[in-house]
Formats: structure tokens, sequence, C-alpha cells
């Protein structure tokens, strides 16, 4: 098997790594950045090569192919992969929407990449974990609206803005200990350590950013609800890796705690916390667990009508790593649809 990743020396591109060493051990590695340069994996010298490459006449294909580049580059090189033969996974927002690319989140609507399929789209970092577990919930109860907010960690923006947010928190955190000044009034406002900030996204005319179209008009389409009530707010935290996200769901038919937690228990690549107080489920727990969404918090809406244990309006807390079940894993498990994974964590 020979497996092609574009963008091998990123953040994504480094958990795919991993990541096909456990799925496809031994399989024929060609890796693409933007230069030609060596990297060191698992204990191995790997060659790197400019993805310009690519477009030489003679290039070599291959079975299946990871594309995780910022979009521009993606709607470069992936018409390019798929004419080179590879079965393309690509992680960008370029082709998510596109009505003739499937968007698929494996354990939801993974039958979408069928034999034919030559180019999937891998959903946005926050969608994938939220279907997952919206997904058994939909099936065993119907779903009503959804709103959900998000505090999504900095690696979320890739490799740079993670390596300047560790410098500047250890700098910034440092002077505020060496000054007395607890409140951190001499961070820098526009910066992350320390802050909460609207997450970065170009925001349009509806005044949502493009972090929040995203989860909105992506889960009607994985979800296969194109009329789905879904509303969301999106912001950045001071949190290296580990996206965090409160729903309010309502359900179309009555259920219980137990019930619910039931259907979430029967939903693949999930790990579910119960109890209502949220023990074990933070941002850094997902480090633990980082090829299934933690779900938990379940607890019905305090404005639900319903007076006994059942009820339609529910509470509940969706966290996972934002680069492996919200990137990469996603991502190796679809492909495991097509070359099946030797690591049963990895099989769709
Ligand atoms: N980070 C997340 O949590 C996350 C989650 C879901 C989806 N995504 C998406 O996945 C993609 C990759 O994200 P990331 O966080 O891994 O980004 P990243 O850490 O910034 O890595 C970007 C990669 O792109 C390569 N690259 C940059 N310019 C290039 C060029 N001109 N030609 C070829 N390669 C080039 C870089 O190679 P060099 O090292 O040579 O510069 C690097 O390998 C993005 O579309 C992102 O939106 C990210």
């Amino acid at each position: 098997m020979r497996i092609c990743i574009l963008g091998a020396t990123g953040l994504v591109g480094r958990e795919l790594l991993t990541l096909i060493d456990r799925a496809w051990p031994g399989a024929q590695l060609a890796l693409y950045a933007s230069r030609d340069r060596t990297i060191e994996h698992a204990g191995r010298a790997l060659e790197v090569h400019a993805a310009t490459k690519l477009e030489a006449e003679g290039a070599q294909g291959g079975d299946v192919a990871f594309v995780a580049l910022d979009d521009e580059f993606s709607a470069r090189y992936c018409p390019r992969l798929v004419e080179l033969g590879y079965r393309v996974i690509d992680k960008s927002n370029t082709y998510r929407m596109n009505p003739d690319v499937p968007l698929v989140v494996a354990g939801v609507n993974h039958r979408r990449a069928t034999a034919e399929t030559t180019l999937v789209a891998n959903p946005n970092c926050t969608t994938i974990p939220m279907t997952l577990a919206l997904e058994p919930l939909r099936a065993a109860f119907g779903l009503g609206e959804v709103t959900v907010s998000s505090y999504q960690a900095i690696s979320g923006a890739g490799v740079s803005a993670l390596e300047q947010f560790v410098v500047k928190t250890a700098g910034g955190f440092s002077a505020m200990a060496a000054s007395g000044d607890i409140l951190g009034e001499g961070l820098d406002e526009g910066e992350y350590p320390g802050n909460t900030v609207p997450h970065n996204g170009k925001t349009d005319d509806s005044g949502f950013s493009s972090e929040e179209r995203k989860l909105i008009n992506e889960s009607r389409k994985i979800l296969e609800l194109p009329d789905f009530g879904i509303c969301a707010q999106c912001c950045r935290v001071p949190v290296p890796v580990g996206h965090y996200e409160n729903l309010w769901v309502t359900l179309e038919r009555e259920a219980t705690q137990a019930q619910i937690l039931e259907a979430l228990n029967g939903g693949p690549f999930l790990r579910v916390l119960p109890g209502a107080s949220g023990d074990g489920l933070t941002a850094l727990t997902t480090l633990d667990d980082r090829d299934r969404a933690l779900v938990g918090r379940l607890r019905k809406d305090n404005r639900d009508a319903a007076t006994g244990p059942g009820g339609t309006r529910w509470c509940l807390t969706v966290a996972a790593d934002n680069l492996r079940l919200g990137a990469a894993t996603n991502a190796v498990r679809v492909a495991s649809a097509w070359f099946p994974s030797q690591d049963p964590e990895l099989q769709v």
C-alpha cells in the first residue's frame, strides 16, 4: 500500500504518521510539504518532498492521500492527487460544502465513502465530535434543535500559532509572577495567552464567523437534516489541545437520562462519562483518549416543562482532541472503509 501525506510536517500530518503506523504498518509513505527536508518519526528519518514535485510529469500515484494543507493549497493539489490515482481525503474547508463531495464522519455517514468515491472532505474539528454525539440521539429520539457554544484550543490554528502560544504564555506568565500582576493586566489583549477571544474566522453578513458557519452547515450535511435548527457560537481559549463544546439539545420525543445514556453508550467512537458534574471531562483529558469523543455532564435543561424524569430538553458537553478525533483519526477511519485497518480502534 502506498500512502501520501500532503502537509506531513504540520500538526495534523504528524498525527497521521502515528496513526498510519497503527492502521497500515509497513505501508510505503510518500510525504510532502512546502519544501524538501528530512523529519524524524518514531526513531526513523523520513524524507519529505516539496509538494510542487507532484505537479511534475511522471509523478507517482498510490492508494490513499491525506491532505492536511490550507484551503488554497488543497484546491491546488487535490485534483492532481485524484488524477494520479489516489483516493483523497482532504482536511481543509475547500470541498466540505461541495454537493458532489461527500463530507464524512466515520461512525455517522461513512456509507457515503463508496467504492467509486475518489475525494472525501473531512469535516471541521468541532463538527466531528458533535455529530458523533448527536447521531445516536437522532436515531433514538429524533433531533429538534441544538444550540452549541465551543471553547476551542489554539492548536486548531496550526503549528506556528501553537508554538507562538507556548512561548508567549511562558513569557507572559513569568512576567506576571515576577511583577505580582496576578490579574494579567500586562498580558496582550489581542493575543491568546491568558485570554478568551472570539474565534478568528471570517465573519460574513450574517454576523457569524466561518467557524460558526462550519458547525451549522456541516452538521446539516452530515446528519442529512437540511433544515436542522442549529445555532453555534465559537471562541478560542488558551488551551494547547482539546476542543470543548457545551450543547443544549431539544429532542423530538421525550427521553429519560438513562435512555439517553444508553443511546450514547451505543454510539461509535464515544466515551460516555455518567454523572452531571463533569469529573474527567476537561480539555486535557481528551489527550488520554485521543481517538474518541468524551460526552458527559448530561442533565435536563431547567427550562424543560416536563415534571417527571423524562424530557425533551437536555444539556450536555462534548470534548475531543482536535488533532486526532477532530482531524487525523477521522480521516484514517474513513480510509479504513476502502483499506481495512489492522488496528480495530481505527476501523470504521
Ligand atoms: N489543527 C487542527 O486542529 C485541525 C483540525 C481539523 C482540520 N484542520 C485542517 O487541516 C489542515 C492542516 O492543519 P494543521 O493544523 O496541520 O496545519 P499546520 O500545522 O499549520 O501545517 C500546515 C502544513 O502545510 C504545509 N504547507 C504550507 N505551505 C505549503 C505549500 N506552499 N506547499 C505545500 N505544503 C505547504 C506545511 O509544510 P511546511 O512545514 O513545509 O511549511 C505543513 O506541513 C488545515 O486545512 C486545517 O484547517 C486542522
